[in-house]
Formats: structure tokens, sequence, C-alpha cells
């Protein structure tokens, strides 16, 4: 069974619940030392932050959400400035844009970048190819200028797609990835946008942050330079960066009511963005599907009843001695047919033999996450 395919479904037909699974196939290609996708941001930026005095250079973009599986916010590229709208993605480290060079159903309802439109833009000889959830995707690199609301990139590599083979994008309203990852993740050599933003001094502290809120609240934000603390309740715990690739830690252990269901003997997780819930190795998910009553519909998905939230238990992470309840809300994922699905997914033994979770958007609207680059370390706290 090929789990990979049923995402192509967030052709949003009503009653079928998309599975994106995009970055485990994305590790995949990665363990496999192939290349990667990504990009990010845009205009009407404003700074929201108390936190964001005059002299620091910190700015908050909005996000938009779709259907709580994708968030993404607009940038601009070239001279005149062209926007493009763009998936955050912390799970993988390029900037692509689709480009007037693709003529794929990927490509067509989308805005397209074009190299002569630019006056800015410049060639280079690199090339893009990853095959992913997203798709089989190809492109060549340029540099121009990248602004992200008020901050301004100079001379920022990245891909314009060419082909784009894709059951995702011909239905989804953004037309590239924008990754915030490590440069190891990069296309070889690539200086990925955050690092851009860094060494050009553009922003004041190496430091980003995510704040992920339901599709029924939209008021999502990326902050890039800083954190305004209003977004989070109580103290960030940090937790230092296990692999300076993905965004990933150690974990303690799992529990439901006191009992360990998985991660036994501590394993890994992911900090992803790019990803919608939450994944881990089958066998422990088939497990938590029971304990949250979930049951199994189509292969991979599991059914959960709509109204069960006070008699099913919180899933509890553990994290450098801090607990991080999974509650209920935070796993059902509501359909608009009165079907509602588990947010637990399996497959990650597809990708790596050790223990390795990827906590998705599903955990992050949960928790505001900041991803510090200086310290390597990445702090969580209750979002508001
Ligand atoms: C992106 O820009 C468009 C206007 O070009 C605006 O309508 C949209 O709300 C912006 N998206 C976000 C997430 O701010
Ligand atoms: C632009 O970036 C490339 C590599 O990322 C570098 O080789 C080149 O010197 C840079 N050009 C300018 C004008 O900074
Ligand atoms: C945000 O949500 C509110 C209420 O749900 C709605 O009135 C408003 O138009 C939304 N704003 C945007 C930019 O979608």
């Amino acid at each position: 069974m090929k789990l990979l395919g049923i995402l192509g479904l967030v052709a949003l037909s009503e009653c079928i619940v998309i599975i994106p699974l995009m970055k485990m196939s994305t590790m995949q290609k990665t363990l496999k030392g192939k290349n990667l996708m990504n990009s990010f941001l845009e205009e009407h930026a404003y700074s929201l932050s108390q936190n964001s005095a005059n002299d620091q250079k910190f700015s908050t973009h909005p996000l938009r959400n779709l259907k709580d599986m994708f968030y993404f916010g607009n940038i601009s590229i070239g001279t005149p400035p062209k926007q493009f709208s763009v998936l955050f993605d912390t799970g993988s480290s390029d900037l692509w844009v689709s480009s007037v060079f693709c003529h794929d159903p990927g490509c067509s309802k989308h805005r397209l970048f074009n190299p002569r439109g630019s006056t800015t833009f410049q060639m280079t000889d690199r090339h893009m190819h990853f095959c992913n959830e997203l798709g089989d995707i190809t492109g060549f690199f340029g540099r121009d200028i990248v602004r992200i609301g008020d901050l301004v990139i100079m001379n920022q590599t990245f891909a314009l797609t060419y082909r784009q083979i894709s059951k995702i994008l011909p239905f989804v309203p953004f037309e590239g990835v924008l990754g915030l990852g490590y440069p190891s993740l990069a296309t070889s050599r690539i200086i990925p946008v955050f690092d851009s933003l860094m060494l050009q001094k553009v922003i004041s502290e190496p430091v980003f942050a995510f704040y992920l809120n339901n599709k029924e609240k939209n008021g999502s934000v990326v902050m890039l330079g800083g954190v305004d603390h209003s977004y989070y309740k109580g103290e960030l715990n940090w937790v230092p960066v296990s692999k300076s690739l993905y965004w990933q830690i150690t974990v303690d252990r799992i529990s439901v009511n006191g009992k360990v269901i998985g991660c036994s003997s501590r394993c890994q997780a992911i900090l992803d963005t790019g990803t919608a819930f939450v994944h881990g190795p089958t066998r422990l998910i088939t497990n938590i599907q029971r304990l949250v009553r979930a049951r199994p519909y189509h292969g991979c998905q599991y059914l959960i009843s709509c109204h069960v939230h006070t008699t099913i238990p919180p899933i509890i992470f553990t994290i450098n001695g801090i607990d991080y309840p999974m509650h209920p809300e935070d796993y059902i994922v509501t359909s608009t047919c009165n079907l509602c699905f588990s947010a637990f997914l399996g497959g990650t033994e597809k990708v790596t033999k050790s223990e390795t979770w990827i906590l998705g958007d599903a955990f992050l609207r949960r928790y505001f996450s900041v991803f510090d680059r200086g310290n390597h370390r990445i702090g969580l706290a209750p979002a508001v």
C-alpha cells in the first residue's frame, strides 16, 4: 500500500481526509542524499511586538491557514517585486517558486516567476530536484532580491521550477516553499533564506518562531529575528537540537494515563511546520489509535468520534523533563461531513530505523515554538 498517494485528495473532496505525509518522504530523500524543497513570505508585514523596539530588526508576518494543513504567506522576489505565496516549512531548507518555464497542471493556476521580468535576476548553473509528498519537482537556481515583509535579502539563491508533477499543487493557493531548516538540509552549498537573513544582518537575533492558529481563527504568524512574547503563556522551555539538519530534538517518553506507550528508551522528534499531523512508527501509532478509540478507515486513516473529548485521554510527550500533552481537541481532526479523524499517523519506520516522530501542525498549534539558530535549541510554551 502506498501511503503517499492519499495526500492527493487535498483536492478537497469534502468527506475524505487528507493525510499529508510530506516530510516523511522528504526525509527519506534527504537520507538518501537528495535535495529538498522550500520557501517563504511577504508584503504587508507588520510588527506587532512590544519587543520589537525601533533598534530591533524583527518582523511578524501573517500566515494563511488552509484546512489546518498548510500555513503559507506572501513574499516577493525581484525588481520590481513580484508577490508569491509560499509554505513556511521548518522541514526543508530551499526556497523555490513556480516559474514561467513550467507548463504542468501543478503550475498553471499559480503565479509564475519570470526572470525576464526582474532587472536584478541572475542565473546560476545549479539545479534542484526532489520527489516527495508534494510531488516530483525540478527547477534551476537563480539569485535575486527576496522580500519578506519589510525584511530585504539581497542576492538570495532560490529555485525556479520548470516541472511540477504533483497531486497537490494544482489545488493549493501557494506556489512555492520557503524552507527554514538547517543549511545541511538544503541543496548542496545553497545558502537558505534564514542564513541570508543572519549573514546579511537583516535581523537582530538568529531566531524565528511560529504561532499557528486553528482554521476558525485566523491570525497565524511567523516571527523572524525575534519573539513576540504575547503569543504564549508562561515560560519558554528550551530543548537542545540533537541533530542540526531538521529541527530535531530528543523526547524522553510518550505516555497515556501514566503508562509509557512510546519512546520507552528515549527517541527523536522533528518539529515540522510543513507536516500537518503527528507521525510515528506505525506499530506505536496503532496502539495509540486503540487508546483514543479510533478505528481504521480506508487504509492508514483512523476515524474517531467527534464527541468524546472528555472521555479519551491526552497523549503526553515528555521532552527535556517537561510534559507536553496533546489533548483530544488537538488530535481530533474534523472534516466537513461529520466525520472526525485522528491526527496520529504512522509511517516513520519507512524512513528511519531509529524511533522517530514528526511533530507537525497539530502539535505546533498547541505549543508556540521558537527556533533558535544561535543556541541550537527549540523553545516551547503553550500557545495563547
Ligand atoms: C498576501 O497578499 C494578498 C494581497 O496581494 C492578500 O490578500 C493576502 O491576505 C496576503 N496573505 C497573507 C497571509 O497575508
Ligand atoms: C551572491 O551569492 C553568491 C553565492 O550565494 C556569491 O557567490 C556571490 O558572490 C554573491 N554576489 C554578490 C554580489 O554578493
Ligand atoms: C479573520 O477571521 C474573522 C472572523 O473569523 C473574519 O471576519 C476576517 O475576515 C478574517 N480575516 C481574514 C484576513 O481572513
